[in-house]
């Protein structure tokens, strides 16, 4: 029996949809909290692996709510690593680009550097450690994007429906990663351990994202208000923290387990997805 922490997020529920017969958790186990972790795996015997889809993954609230994230990112990740060594389960845990300082113009392997920017990085980056000591195996993932959650793809498509010009960064590269493509591949990656990175193919910057958004989305059929698509640097936009502005993974390691479809193609379906009737 598998478990999914976080079900109700992002990947979390991208994973539910693709094994519905799944054990989930939200919130209400609250993997900061040892004893909670207990009771559930007490409370549910039979489990054989966990997923742990759980994070407080606002970038800039992480900054002030130091310890929620803290919680979350951090001790979350050791607690499952420890309850998982305890009843004999798999243990995955999901982490992110942000660990990289991101001041390197080039793929970034599992051996490349750490040292995070910002605050979230950091407790990422102690989450993985410990999770790592536990025997887990680690995905790092960037940019995900898919249905529900709050994700800069979902909120594109409203703007190209609604929005006469858009500004988007083009001074900030990284891969994108369509939520049920992490999904499968987490899923493959079940038996093993050690460090991982995972994200669709092609290096982009949100601004090449963008526009390649609004053609796919033309073509579909969708009914596009924008006109123009206005480059700008990621200075525009006020922020709590720094961000890294080259994080793109190199997948080499991860691809000889699963093989990775470019992002344009995960975008199309995640746009015909999107659409009543899409051919
Ligand atoms: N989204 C991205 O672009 C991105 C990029 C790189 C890596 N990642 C990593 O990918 C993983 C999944 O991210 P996501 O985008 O799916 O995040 P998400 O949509 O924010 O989902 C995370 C879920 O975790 C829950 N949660 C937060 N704190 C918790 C706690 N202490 N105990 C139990 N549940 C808790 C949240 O519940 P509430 O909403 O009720 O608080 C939320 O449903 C995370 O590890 C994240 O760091 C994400």
């Amino acid at each position: 029996m598998l478990w999914i922490t976080g079900a109700n997020g992002l990947l979390g529920a991208a994973l539910t949809a693709k094994c519905k017969a799944a054990l989930q958790s939200g919130h209400e186990v609250d993997i900061g909290d040892l004893a909670l972790v207990r009771r559930f795996v007490k409370l549910h015997p039979g489990i054989t692996h966990i997923v742990n889809c759980a994070a407080f993954s606002m970038v800039d609230a992480a900054e002030i709510s130091r310890e929620e994230a803290w919680r979350a990112n951090a001790i979350g990740p050791e607690n499952l690593g420890i309850v998982a060594r305890e009843i004999g389960a798999k243990y995955t845990h999901i982490s992110t680009d942000y660990v990289f300082p991101g001041n390197v113009a080039r793929p970034l392997t599992e051996s490349d550097p750490v040292g995070p920017c910002n605050y979230y990085g950091e407790t990422k980056l102690e989450g993985e450690v410990r999770a790592l000591a536990l025997s887990a195996c680690v995905i790092r993932t960037s940019w995900i994007f898919g249905n529900g959650g709050k994700n800069f793809v979902a909120k594109m498509l409203r703007m190209l429906q609604t929005e006469k010009e858009i500004r988007l960064t083009d001074d900030q590269w990284g891969r994108a990663t369509y939520a049920p493509d992490l999904a499968g591949a987490i899923l493959q990656m079940l038996p093993f351990s050690g460090l991982y990175q995972y994200a669709n193919s092609g290096v982009v910057s949100r601004y090449e994202f963008g526009m390649a958004m609004r053609e796919e989305a033309l073509l579909l059929g969708y009914e596009v208000v924008t006109e123009s698509m206005i480059p700008v640097s990621a200075a525009t936009f006020p922020s709590m923290c720094k961000r890294p502005v080259y994080s793109a993974f190199d997948t080499t390691k991860i691809e000889k387990h699963l093989s990775i479809r470019p992002w344009r193609e995960a975008l199309r379906e995640f746009l015909c997805a999107q659409m009543p009737v899409c051919s």
